[in-house]
């Protein structure tokens, strides 16, 4: 079961793998580094500017993997999806789940949040906030604290990760502890730059209106 497909939308519910357009180098050694997190490498670092495809290819991830699991289900076990976190794929933007744990803990949502983040088989989380979030420039030590709490438990557990980011590892540090960042690489191998020449977006509007590229 993937936790928060709402949070995922109607656009970007159809990306997949095999729509993924290879127009680079940099695209080819993405989709690589996602598909390795299905045969059970400890997870994946994209990076990049606006519009190259990072939030296409976790969510494409979040629905391959997904479906994996559910195959190596038993048809009479389907309840197991639902009781057990061990069986889902967690996606948070991580603006919205920052915002859904300081919104939890009167009704007692935080907890559940934190152990599905927790032990979900795949954690994925989109836009990790970094230190120019803010306007006042900086991450809260909110923010910090329940990232770092997640990531710390699931390097324990070797449980996988998918993060996309605008910081490489080194400008990680200036936000989170290197003791994190040095779990987060070692999980995730090298963050993986998705640079592609053009915004996929504008891309498509240019195309779409036969306009040269400016
Ligand atoms: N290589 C690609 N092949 C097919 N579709 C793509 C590709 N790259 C991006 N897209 C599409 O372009 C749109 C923008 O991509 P996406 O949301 O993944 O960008 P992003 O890198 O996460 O950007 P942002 O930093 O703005 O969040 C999406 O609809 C996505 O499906
Ligand atoms: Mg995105």
């Amino acid at each position: 079961m993937i936790v928060n497909r709402n949070l995922i939308g109607p656009t970007l519910s159809k990306c997949t793998f095999d729509n993924f357009e290879i127009l680079s180098d940099s695209h080819r050694k993405a989709l690589a580094a996602c598909r390795s997190v299905l045969s059970g490498s400890g997870g994946v670092v994209l990076t990049g500017p606006v519009g190259r495809g990072k939030t296409h290819l976790l969510v494409a991830l979040a629905y391959e993997f997904n479906r994996e699991m559910d195959y190596s289900l038993p048809d009479d076990e389907d309840y197991v999806l639902v009781n057990d976190p061990g069986n889902l794929v967690v996606f948070w933007p991580h603006i919205e789940l920052s915002s859904s744990l300081k919104g939890g803990f009167d009704d007692g949502s935080y907890t559940v949040h934190m152990e599905d983040c927790k032990l979900a088989n795949l954690l994925i989380l989109d836009e990790l906030m970094s230190e120019g979030t803010a306007k006042d420039g900086g991450i809260s030590p909110f923010v910090k604290e329940f990232t770092e709490e997640i990531i710390e438990y699931r390097y324990n557990q070797g449980r996988a990760i998918a993060v996309s980011s605008n910081l490489g590892f080194a400008k990680m540090k200036d936000t989170y502890s290197p003791r994190i960042v040095s779990r987060l690489a070692d999980m995730c191998g090298d963050i993986v730059l998705l640079d592609g020449d053009e915004d996929y977006r504008l891309k498509k509007h240019r195309e779409r209106d036969g306009k040269e590229r400016s």
